[in-house]
């Protein structure tokens, strides 16, 4: 959720770190902090953005060939400047970043308190960062062998850089689920919770795995251990990253530039697994455990957030077109619930980052219980995307904006494909609706691009609703899952209260709302059950509220009974969602930018979640 970026080698260390720090701030933007040594430590910390940081920092000297930087999300102590990385060990010597928590943390703060440590702030770094000081300490150890020993010790997860002004010329970093990745340049190393942070200095990068701690130096060495002291071979790879991917461009806002997107990240997805001219669909997981998917006793879908509104669409997919049985968990209550599960049951995760971690407690517990494991990732070389046994990319490219856009249709893409590749192959649907479904997925970029010209039209009503304090967004069947991403969307980045529901269901709870007050979005594409639908907008209307209608082209009835219409281009059902969430993510764009909310980086979320 924080990100960590660190830099030593010959140039200034500054500028690195604070642009560093800027590309991850998506990760989480409570507080920031740097540290530099240049012959004197040099710490500043500020509660706020990278932004207020540069501002504490004008003026003052920040020479210095070698330091670490952080941004926040808060988990332990409120977000502070005191509360702010780098923490710093007693006897001054060590700064460390630290991403993830340290569970355990309390019992070590007693112990050290009794033997006379103090501690300025409330978090579980800071007594980490003692910690390690206390074992160099007593036992006169290197930096590197004093973090390894302090990490046997902690239980919890952490990505950290230690920095040791006595000795300037190394860096210690260690993981255990939080990424970290090693960036190699000429005689200098980039360290970062994410490659964004150092695509535009090097492309040459070793990922960290689980339980290793790494050591460079100004000569450029760099060795890695395990935390049980073996040596680890450093596997040096490339980095799969464009830095015009993490650039906003001529975009306002990543999440608009997302948004746009979608016609090419929907194509990328479909890229080279499906041929609607040759008649044939593949997505290569599935090729592989064709057998495994069809002889499940049933498909668990473990998700959080937007991610999981695309698993309740999978639902839908699989068992409409596959006939086979599916579940869709919150990957958080899952993994407490003790659910029966073994080796007959297929668990899909699904996770735009990779990294979220309930997702990954989730098909941990999942693989121990025997349970064959697909990962549905958009973050390649993601730890979920190496847990599991296999799986696709959605290969939407990077996702900055906080709030999900085209992961979301990526994601419901590959389900949409994995659905028909299984249903023909097992029968389930027949040739001449296999082949219809194909041409209408490979049109799926083209109508997106029809409903993103509809952006004005979709501004005028933001105008009209930007000052509502709640809203209720309704649909049934495929269109259910889209309500709920819908109204996430709008809470997510404008701060109205808004519900998603489905449309039946409004009649036992949430009609008591309803009054002038309240619009009503219905996502009211639905072919087979349209007149159901117009019956659930009567209902609403005859309450007084405002409705707003996503529709097919054509749709004279809603047209007439409801407030407003969007229009979007009719496709068959099953692909519904690709079409009907696209309006809705502009509506919640341009209702959150005129209430001057910052779009990108919304109060107290963080991309990607990688605390319980
Ligand atoms: C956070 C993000 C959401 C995302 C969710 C799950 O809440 O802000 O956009 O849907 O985590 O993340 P994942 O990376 O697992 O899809």
């Amino acid at each position: 959720m924080c990100g960590i970026v660190a830099y030593i080698g010959n140039k200034q260390a500054y500028p690195i770190l604070i642009d560093g720090l800027k590309r991850l701030e998506y990760r989480g933007y409570d507080s920031a902090g740097i540290a530099i040594y240049n012959g004197d430590l040099k710490i500043f910390k500020k509660k706020g953005k990278v932004k207020a940081l540069q501002n504490e920092v004008r003026g003052k000297d920040i020479s210095g060939t070698i330091g670490i930087g952080h941004t926040r999300w808060a988990t332990h102590g409120e977000p502070n400047d005191v509360n702010a990385h780098p923490h710093v060990s007693g006897n001054g010597r060590l700064t460390l970043i630290h991403n993830g928590i340290i569970e355990n943390y309390e019992t070590f703060k007693k112990a050290l308190i009794e033997r006379g440590h103090t501690f300025e702030s409330d978090t579980d770094t800071e007594v980490l960062v003692h910690l390690i000081e206390e074992i160099q300490k007593r036992d006169k150890l290197e930096l590197e062998e004093a973090v390894r020993l302090a990490l046997t010790k902690v239980i919890g997860a952490y990505a950290i850089v230690v920095m040791d002004k006595d000795n300037p010329d190394i860096l210690v970093a260690a993981r255990k689920d939080s990424p970290l990745v090693i960036g190699i340049g000429k005689n200098e190393f980039h360290i970062a919770s994410d490659g964004k942070a150092i695509v535009e200095h090097t492309k040459k990068v070793v990922y960290l795995k689980n339980e290793e701690i790494a050591l460079v130096n100004r000569d450029g060495d760099l060795s890695i251990k395990t935390i049980n002291n073996d040596i680890a071979t450093p596997f040096i790879q490339e980095l799969d990253l464009e830095l015009e991917e993490i650039e906003k461009g001529d975009y306002e806002h990543f999440m608009l530039k997302e948004i746009c997107e979608q016609p090419k990240t929907v194509a990328d997805c479909m890229r080279g697994r499906i041929n609607a001219k040759e008649g044939w669909i593949k997505v290569g997981g599935v090729q592989n455990l064709f057998q495994n998917f069809s002889e499940a006793r049933r498909i668990i879908i473990v998700a959080c957030g937007t991610s999981w509104h695309s698993a309740l669409i999978g639902e839908y997919l699989f068992e409409e077109l596959a006939r086979i049985s599916v579940e869709v968990e919150y990957a958080s209550e899952f993994r407490y619930r003790n659910p029966i599960l073994d080796e007959k049951d297929m668990v899909i995760a699904i996770s735009q980052s990779g990294e979220t971690r309930d997702t990954m407690a989730a098909i941990e517990m999942a693989k121990e219980k025997g349970a064959m494991l697909y990962g549905i990732v958009n973050s390649v070389g993601s730890s979920i995307a190496r847990l599991t046994d296999a799986g696709s990319y959605i290969h939407a490219g990077p996702e900055i904006g906080v709030a999900s856009t085209k992961a979301f249709t990526g994601q419901v893409t590959l389900l949409t494909m994995m659905a028909i590749h299984l249903g023909y192959q097992k029968g389930t649907i027949p040739r001449s609706y296999y082949l219809q479904l194909l041409d209408e997925l490979e049109e799926i970029p083209n109508k997106i691009k029809q409903i993103l010209a509809k952006e004005a039209q979709i501004k005028y009503l933001a105008k009209e609703f930007k000052d509502s304090n709640n809203a209720l967004y309704l649909g049934r069947g495929y269109n259910f899952p889209v309500a709920l991403e819908g109204a996430l969307k709008l809470k997510e980045i404008s701060y109205i209260h808004a519900e998603g529901y489905p449309a039946a269901e409004m009649k036992h709870g949430p009609i008591a709302l309803i009054d002038e007050n309240m619009p009503v979005i219905f996502i009211a594409t639905n072919k087979s059950i349209h007149e159901k639908i117009f019956s659930n907008i009567q209902e609403v209307k005859s309450r007084k509220a405002k409705v707003i209608a996503i529709v097919n082209e054509g749709d004279e009835a809603v047209k007439n009974l409801a407030d407003y219409i969007i229009e979007i281009p009719v496709t068959d059902e099953p692909l519904t969602p690709l079409l009907s969430v696209i309006p809705l993510q502009l509506l919640s764009y341009h209702i959150a930018l005129m209430r001057g909310c910052d779009v990108d980086q919304p109060r107290n979320l963080a991309k990607s979640v990688t605390v319980e």
